[in-house]
């Protein structure tokens, strides 16, 4: 089909009139190349994040004080593991295969929420990741649960569910924490000293920094800018922080009665480049730990794809069977549901 220039090709015109009416994009639809180009980029570093996400807590779960504390943490690990499956799923239906989007993480090309370059130093810094960097996700996927991409948007539906489970256990561990003993109450408040400023830029780089932001808004994958949510989820810690009974780690954050939200201050982000760059404090020590794990699970993808092939080959040999006694029996003895054309 031809068109002239400043003529909008029939599916173009059908993918802009589906985002107009705030619908939704199915994998079939046609979509602009940059639309597709781009959620591959965003899901599949929301599924490396799960993944390697998994390495700060997994890391704890021997340690966890009690039984119920490790069931817990087991499972909230998990979880995770389950989200990284859903969203790897999701992105495979824009075209590209999960074994490319691995590769592309294993290789570095590919790159994950910055967060997780952090050490988990102590017990608390299960409570601080749970209610600050799963509170912090839950600010930034909710919305996405409304994102135009039909897979994406549903898987992020029972991902924030299960999110804010995990936030709810991390506000859990931190008020035990905050609650008892005087070591106990310091290593809960040095865990979120820790973690409260790289929990704010888990929104991204600042408005006028974040160039791309624009165009995921008017494609409505992106609902809020990185400001508006960073400020949402400033709003919403700071009361459960009081309640908790420790201090958020920022001099300048005051309530602005004129503006109905509490100011906060301006955040490094010299170091959320040099994190985002490669040179977090963990970020060596991730990667490598991701393609031991690959590695070691290379035995898992055989026996997965040699089980797999056998199967085929015997529903193939089922239905080989099947045809060839269709063929030759009276019809009084063929299946039902051939008869009826099923
Ligand atoms: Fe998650
Ligand atoms: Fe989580």
């Amino acid at each position: 089909m031809t068109h002239t220039d400043d003529a909008v090709a029939p599916e173009q015109e059908h993918f802009d009139a589906l985002i107009a009416d705030d619908s939704r994009i199915e994998p079939r639809d046609w979509m602009p190349e940059a639309y597709r180009k781009t959620l591959t980029r965003q899901i599949s570093q929301h599924a490396h994040s799960e993944i390697i996400g998994m390495q700060p807590e997994a890391n704890w779960i021997t340690r966890a004080p009690s039984l119920k504390r490790k069931s817990i943490l087991m499972a909230k690990v998990q979880d995770e593991a389950g989200h990284g499956l859903y969203l790897y799923s999701s992105a495979e239906t824009l075209g590209t295969p999960r074994p490319v989007l691995n590769d592309q993480l294993l290789t570095g090309r590919a790159k994950y929420s910055s967060i997780f370059n952090y050490p988990a130093r102590t017990w608390a810094d299960m409570g601080a990741i749970g209610w600050l960097v799963d509170g912090a996700a839950i600010c930034n996927q909710v919305p996405l649960c409304r994102a135009s991409y039909g897979p994406y948007g549903r898987a992020m539906v029972r991902i924030c569910k299960e999110e804010s489970f995990h936030q709810r256990q991390g506000w859990e561990i931190l008020y035990e924490l905050s609650h008892g003993t005087d070591a106990q109450k310091k290593m809960a408040q040095d865990a979120v000293d820790r973690f409260y400023g790289p929990a704010l830029q888990m929104f991204g780089p600042p408005d006028a920094d974040s160039p791309n932001s624009q165009q995921s808004m008017a494609w409505n994958i992106k609902r809020f800018s990185n400001d508006e949510l960073r400020q949402r989820f400033v709003d919403m810690i700071v009361p459960q922080a009081e309640a908790l009974g420790l201090t958020l780690p920022d001099p300048d954050l005051v309530w602005n009665e004129e503006r109905q939200h509490y100011d906060y201050g301006e955040l490094d982000w010299d170091e959320f480049m040099s994190v985002i760059k490669g040179r977090g404090p963990c970020s060596v020590q991730r990667m490598k730990r991701r393609r031991e794990a690959h590695e070691n699970g290379a035995w898992v993808r055989e026996a997965a794809a040699a089980y797999a092939e056998r199967q085929a080959a015997r529903a193939a040999e089922a239905a080989n069977h099947e045809d060839h006694e269709t063929e030759t029996a009276p019809s009084s003895q063929r299946p039902a549901a051939q008869l009826i054309g099923a």
